[in-house]
Parts: structure tokens; C-alpha cells; sequence
């Protein structure tokens, strides 16, 4: 392993190559084309692993979901659930890929905000766990549906507890201006139990709170399941219905770039569990069964993106300050992240090593768009060259499930390496591909 930041299965070789689980950087990119995305299979099925052995121990056991937006194909679905963790998924499609993948029903969750009757109808036909749901319109619809099934449909509503993730108490009413949850404090959550419990089609399991992404501490959680604990004791006093589960979302932060120092999973687990335990307690309500749906955390930090350079352009910024542009033959189709949340990351030469000065650089892509930038700002060396093989760590998580086809730029293939051999996960799309559902090509 180089560092925290990159795969555990990766290693620097003396000649400045990159090996990722024990396959030579170069050779994947001459076997399979760049961009690339390479996946260390065993660092997703051991972090898989870690979050079940940290989590689902003890007197107050955590189930684990891996929220699958983060990264999904069928294989990874697999390792994951082979870890021992259950799927979370918010559309019909993630939920097509898991059932493909062999994942039980019950063993699934299904989140969004806007489920269509499809999706309702294909998680009441596959008995999944539950369907978490934040809003009366969609509660209603899934009593509707299914009660001309004849069936009873397990659901979880989702909260707004009003926690902004990295906020403190003081200011943690600001998150309520946004799509997702039912709002605890309107009163709009507690409506939506009433409903709930109205409702014979509907079997009401418990509560849901997600309170953000790319956490790093565990205060978010504490204000959040501080709130969630008070709404729970209140439905039980005043309604009588006592919750039998809790989530508590995901959002465990991962390590980026240097200085990026989440806490440890174990660390984390330790002190949700506390939480949830102490303000249960004296909330006066039993703990519930728990759960929690990491993403980012299980496969962030198994993949690496290989792009090979192609333009190198030094641009006079300003009178004293030169950058180096280095382009590259991906961009903002496969990793969206820099121009959306203005992200960083750490890149790397993969294919020599240089002993040129380093010098403060951009990695940008081949798009039509000056925001088409990959990493904003990192050093590299100044005989930067076409041809050169350039790696680009911690692409796991929301870079490919966010891909795109813009400029009609096909995706990238995903390959999965392991002890010296890789295989193909999602092989390269083509132009052929583009143009397959274009009815006038
Ligand atoms: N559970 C729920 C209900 C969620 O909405 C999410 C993420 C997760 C779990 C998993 O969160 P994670 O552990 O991966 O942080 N596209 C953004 C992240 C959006 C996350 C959306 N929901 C990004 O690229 O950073």
C-alpha cells in the first residue's frame, strides 16, 4: 500500500509504475484503453468487511446496507453482499442490478424521493425490506398500490431531524430547505405516521435520517439521533406505535488528498452506537434494530482512473504565476465530482518516474467546457508529456455512477484486479453503442 489514499493492493514499482492488485498499470492500459477504471477487487470486499465486523456486533447490532449509488455493477453487488452486507438501492434500475446480482429481496432496501409505480410495484414483487418514503403523496401512493395487490407493504420514513452534516446544534435548523424527508420539526413527520398507522396497506417499520455526505466526526449523527430518539419516545407516548427500526444513513467520510483524516471505522461505529444508545436511553425508548448505509466508505478508495495524457499547455495566469494544463483523454463524462462540489484529488504518473521539477499543474479533460477540470490543483512534473499514463486515486465512489455521455464521449470500461489478474466488470462503450438507440442512424 502507498498511503491511506490509494487501494490497499496498490504499489509504486522502483521504475515509476503503478501496481494495482498486482497487475502493472501500463499493461491494463494497453490491454484495455484509458480512460480506465481499475478496481481492487479485495480492497472493496475488505472494507465490506471491516464495516459488518465493526457495525453488526454486540448488544445493539448495526445491519449494513451498501448504498449502491456509489458504485454498482453486478460483481460489486456481489463481493458487498458477500461481506455480509445488505443493498441499498433508489431506483428501479440499481434494484435490476442487485436482483441480477442474486441479492434476496429481503436483504434490499429502496430509497428516492419520487419512486414511480414500476419501482413501488418491483419492490413489493421482489419483497424488499422496506421502502423508505418521505412524503405523504408517496405514502399514499404505496398504500394504493399496494393494496390492489392484496398486499402490505413495509415501509420507513425518512426524517429530516434539521442537521446539516459538520454543523453544531446552534445552527442545525438550517437543512430543511431541501427535497428530501419529512420534517420533524413541522410536524409533517408525525402526520406522516398518523397516516402510516391509518393506512392497513401500509406496515409501518420504523424511521430513516441520512444526514449528508463526505463526514468526517461523528457530531452530525449525535444531533441528528438526538432528535430522531425525541420523535420516537413522542410517537410511542402520544400515538402508542413503538418504531422497531432505525437508520441512520450514510455519508462515513474517506480520505481525498493529504490532511483528510476521518475518523476510523471502528472509531465511527463505536460512537454511532453510543449515540443511539445514550439518547435512546434517555429518551426512555428501547433501541430499535439499527442500521446504517455507507457508500462512499466500502469502494471510494478501491479505484483508480488511468487516463492518458495528451496536451500539455503552460498558461501565463497572471504576471508571476504560471499553471500547467495538462489534458487528458477522459474529463468531467467520467468524473463529474471537480465541477460539481468542486472536489480534489490526488494523481499520480503511472508509467515512469521523472525527476523534473514539480509545478503547480491542473489535470482538465477533453470536453467542450472550461469547467471540464479532473483535479483542480496538484504539482506535477514539468516534462509532463503526451503519452504519459496518468492515475487518478479514489475514483470509486459517484464516478462512474455518475458518468455521463457528454460530447458523446463513450464510457469508460471498469475492470476489477486481483492478485496479479483482472477481468472486465462493464466493458468500454462504443460509438456503436451511441448511435444503437438513435432510430435515424
Ligand atoms: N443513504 C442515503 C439515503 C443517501 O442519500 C446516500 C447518499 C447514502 C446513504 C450514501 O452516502 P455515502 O455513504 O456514499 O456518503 N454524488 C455525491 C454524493 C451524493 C450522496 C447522495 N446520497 C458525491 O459524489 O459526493
Amino acid at each position: 500500500m502507498i498511503d491511506a489514499i490509494w487501494p490497499r493492493h496498490a504499489e509504486r514499482l522502483p521504475d515509476g509504475g503503478l501496481r494495482l492488485g498486482g497487475c502493472d498499470a501500463r499493461s491494463l492500459a494497453a490491454q484495455y484503453g484509458t480512460p480506465l477504471f481499475v478496481v481492487d477487487e479485495l480492497d472493496v470486499r475488505s472494507r465490506a468487511a471491516e464495516y459488518k465486523a465493526a457495525y453488526d456486533h454486540g448488544d445493539h447490532p448495526f445491519e449494513v446496507f451498501y448504498a449502491s449509488k456509489a458504485f454498482l455493477t453486478v460483481a460489486i453487488a456481489r463481493w458487498v453482499h458477500g461481506a455480509g452486507l445488505g443493498i441499498d438501492v433508489a431506483t428501479g434500475g440499481e434494484l435490476a442490478v442487485a436482483l441480477r446480482a442474486g441479492i434476496p429481496g429481503e436483504q434490499i432496501v429502496m430509497h428516492g424521493n419520487n419512486k414511480s409505480r414500476a419501482e413501488i410495484e418491483a419492490a413489493l414483487e421482489h419483497g424488499l425490506r422496506a421502502l423508505v418514503c418521505d412524503s405523504l403523496d408517496e405514502l399514499a401512493r404505496i398504500g394504493s398500490i399496494a393494496a390492489e395487490r392484496g398486499l402490505v407493504a413495509p415501509v420507513m420514513l425518512r426524517l429530516t431531524a434539521g442537521v446539516e452534516a459538520h454543523t453544531h446544534e446552534a445552527i442545525a435548523t438550517a437543512h430543511e430547505d431541501q427535497k428530501f424527508g419529512l420534517s420533524i420539526a413541522t410536524g409533517m413527520a408525525a402526520k406522516a405516521v398518523d397516516q402510516a398507522l391509518g393506512d392497513p396497506h401500509i406496515d409501518l417499520r420504523g424511521f430513516h435520517s441520512h444526514i449528508g455526505s463526505q463526514i468526517f466526526d461523528a457530531d452530525g449523527f449525535e444531533i441528528a439521533a438526538h432528535r430522531v430518539a425525541l420523535f420516537m419516545a413522542d410517537m410511542a407516548r402520544t400515538r402508542g406505535y413503538v418504531a422497531d427500526a432505525l437508520d441512520l444513513g450514510g455519508g462515513m467520510g474517506i480520505p481525498y488528498v493529504d490532511g483528510d483524516d476521518p475518523l476510523d471505522v471502528a472509531e465511527m461505529a463505536h460512537r454511532l452506537r453510543a449515540i443511539v444508545v445514550r439518547e435512546c436511553s434517555s429518551a426512555g425508548i428501547a433501541v430499535p434494530r439499527l442500521s446504517v448505509e455507507p457508500g462512499r466508505a466500502i469502494v471510494g478508495s478501491s479505484t483508480v482512473t488511468l487516463y492518458e495524457v495528451g496536451v500539455v499547455k503552460q498558461v501565463q495566469v497572471s504576471d508571476d504565476f504560471v499553471r500547467q494544463y495538462v489534458a487528458v483523454d477522459g474529463g468531467m463524462s467520467d468524473n463529474i465530482r471537480t465541477a460539481l462540489y468542486n472536489a480534489d484529488y490526488t494523481a499520480a504518473l503511472a508509467n515512469r518516474v521523472s525527476h523534473a521539477t514539480a509545478v503547480p499543474s491542473r489535470v482538465v479533460g477533453k470536453h467542450c467546457e472550461s469547467g471540464d477540470i479532473v483535479v483542480n490543483n496538484l504539482q506535477l512534473p514539468t516534462d509532463v508529456r503526451a503519452g504519459d499514463l496518468l492515475a487518478v486515486a479514489t475514483t470509486g465512489a459517484y464516478c462512474w455512477s455518475m458518468a455521463s455521455n457528454y460530447n458523446n464521449l463513450p464510457r469508460p470500461a471498469v475492470i476489477a484486479v486481483r492478485d496479479g489478474a483482472s477481468r472486465v466488470l462493464i466493458r468500454r462503450e462504443t460509438a456503436e453503442d451511441l448511435l444503437a438507440r438513435d432510430q435515424d442512424a
